[in-house]
């Protein structure tokens, strides 16, 4: 009889236990400086990115301020983007678009939360543009840095 009490009363200390660390108010703390990466962003060159995210989803439109040849992201220098992004905090993200005359882009980054708040997305990117044969293919890829803010 004794230690079945004893037993119980572990028992719900345990209980008790697991129910206040999932109420933490860090958790909450860190919910609310997520990075989320929805709304409107601009990199250093003026290209600006604007997302929407749907589970791990993202979609939006990507507006370039600069092209490699002229007319290469045709005439409104805008395209539509589709990626995914990670769960977390600070979540890594994954993005493409195709442009007009038919080269490609893709991003790949991470959203991070300054001390300040504010937020920023660190990215690489590869440009590819068309190739006419196997023989031009070498030089066909660009590979960059962008680093957006939130706007
Ligand atoms: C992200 O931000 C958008 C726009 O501010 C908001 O509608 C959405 O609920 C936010 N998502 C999360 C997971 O906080």
């Amino acid at each position: 009889m004794m230690s079945l009490m004893w037993w119980s009363l572990l028992v719900s200390l345990l209980a008790y236990r697991n129910v206040s660390a999932n109420e933490l108010p860090l958790e909450t703390n860190v919910k609310a400086n997520a990075c989320n990466i929805t709304g409107a962003w601009r990199n250093e060159l003026g290209s600006t990115l604007r997302v929407k995210v749907e589970g791990s989803q993202v979609t939006g439109v990507y507006q370039t301020a600069v092209e490699s040849t002229r007319g290469a992201a045709g005439r409104e220098r805008k395209a539509k983007i589709i990626g995914v992004v990670g769960e977390g905090p600070q979540p890594t993200v994954s993005f493409a678009v195709m442009w007009e005359k038919g080269s490609c882009s893709a991003w790949v980054g991470q959203c991070f939360v300054l001390p300040d708040g504010v937020r920023v997305l660190k990215t690489f990117w590869l440009l590819r543009s068309v190739a006419d044969n196997l023989a031009s293919n070498w030089g066909s890829t660009r590979l960059g840095e962008d680093l957006f803010f939130m706007t």
